[in-house]
């Protein structure tokens, strides 16, 4: 890998609900960073609305690529190269910051760096320290439970992933039974901890491998709701949420330590929306001092979708020479290789 010095990068993210500009130094400065979040547009449908998303995409884009350049006192001029999420997500809405990538790119004759939407949440922690290898990530999100191994920058190597639901999609879904809104997680994640986990639920997939699978367990919370009504006994949700939140976590954190144990892993980072979750934090951090691994979990604002992250695993991208040309593509379900 070749070594640039001062090299600045501008991400754009626009996968999900939020359109994101951010300007990153040599992959670990922030400089500037622009979110508009669409959660108060999709909280009335109970989920994201791909097309209404797009929508506000194309209405975003062009105001917040203008602040993010505003907050940092730059001009396109002192932009290096621009890093684009091209997959996976939402197709419509991947498309709008691609072509607005792409339109930058072209017009200000930069290289184009295409990046993978987890490869971002991972390197969300590299604007925190930098990565000693081989390290482990666990990436918990809206869309993706996954345990990747890492050897070198950008050499990433798939453990396992969840079967079904992922693990945010799952706590939205059960915040959902318990009348939390939209996006439920952070909410449900709040509640329980006026509760105690008194709710017996099954442990999901408990076994050899290192899949996970939540569909299970949304379904048994789904029943327990339902029988819990049908017998007129009030449900207490905020020990249901405790429980829920206890079994969910305890799945995730029984997988990692056998990940860190058969991988000789020595440093382990936390990647994702769920990422936020304080049980999930503070579980990580014990699980660390207990297998002697070192462990770096990105403060909040780094968590859910962002460009910063975007900009930053962009600039690694880019020293592993990943740039694209102009007939660069979005795709919804692109893997991590
Ligand atoms: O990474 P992200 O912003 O979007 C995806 O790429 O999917 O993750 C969003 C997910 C949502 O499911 C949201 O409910 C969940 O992260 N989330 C949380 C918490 N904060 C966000 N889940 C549990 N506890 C939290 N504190
Ligand atoms: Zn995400």
């Amino acid at each position: 890998m070749k070594e640039k010095k001062d090299m600045i990068i501008l991400g754009i993210e626009s996968s999900c609900d939020e359109t994101s500009a951010s300007i990153v130094k040599n992959g670990t400065e922030e400089i500037a960073t622009v979110i508009s979040s669409q959660i108060d547009i999709h909280k009335d449908y109970g989920g994201v609305v791909p097309e209404i998303a797009s929508r506000h995409h194309v209405k975003n884009i062009t105001i917040v690529l203008e602040e993010c350049l505003e907050k940092a006192n730059m001009t396109m001029d002192e932009i290096d190269a621009i890093a684009i999420t091209y997959g996976p997500g939402l197709i419509g809405s991947l498309l709008i910051g691609l072509e607005a990538a792409k339109t930058l790119a072209y017009l200000y004759q930069k290289p184009l760096i295409p990046v993978h939407h987890i490869a971002g949440h991972i390197y969300a922690n590299s604007l925190v320290r930098p990565f000693k290898f081989p390290l482990l990530a666990l990436v918990v999100s809206g869309g993706h439970t996954e345990l990747i191994e890492m050897t070198d920058h950008y050499k990433f190597k798939k453990l396992g992933g969840t079967l079904d639901d992922a693990i945010g999609e799952c706590y939205d879904k059960v915040a959902r039974v318990i009348g939390l809104e939209y996006p439920g997680g952070p909410k449900l994640d709040k509640l329980a901890k006026n509760g105690k986990p008194t709710y017996k639920l099954p442990i999901p997939l408990h076994d050899d491998s290192y899949n996970f699978s939540f569909s299970g367990l949304k379904s048994a919370v789904i029943n327990l709701a339902h029988n819990e009504e049908q017998r007129e006994h009030e449900l207490n949700k905020e020990n249901l949420a405790a429980s829920f939140q206890k079994v969910a976590v305890e799945s995730v954190i029984s997988k990692t330590r056998k990940a860190i144990e058969e991988n000789k892993i020595k440093y382990l980072i936390v990647a994702g929306g769920v990422a936020a979750n304080q049980i999930l934090r503070k579980e990580i951090e014990n699980l660390g001092e207990e297998m002697n691994v070192e462990v770096s979990i990105p403060p909040m604002k780094y968590c859910t979708d962002n460009a910063t992250m975007i900009a930053a695993a962009g600039y690694y991208a880019y020293l592993d020479g990943r740039t694209a040309d102009l007939s660069l593509n979005s795709t919804s379900t692109a893997t991590l290789k």
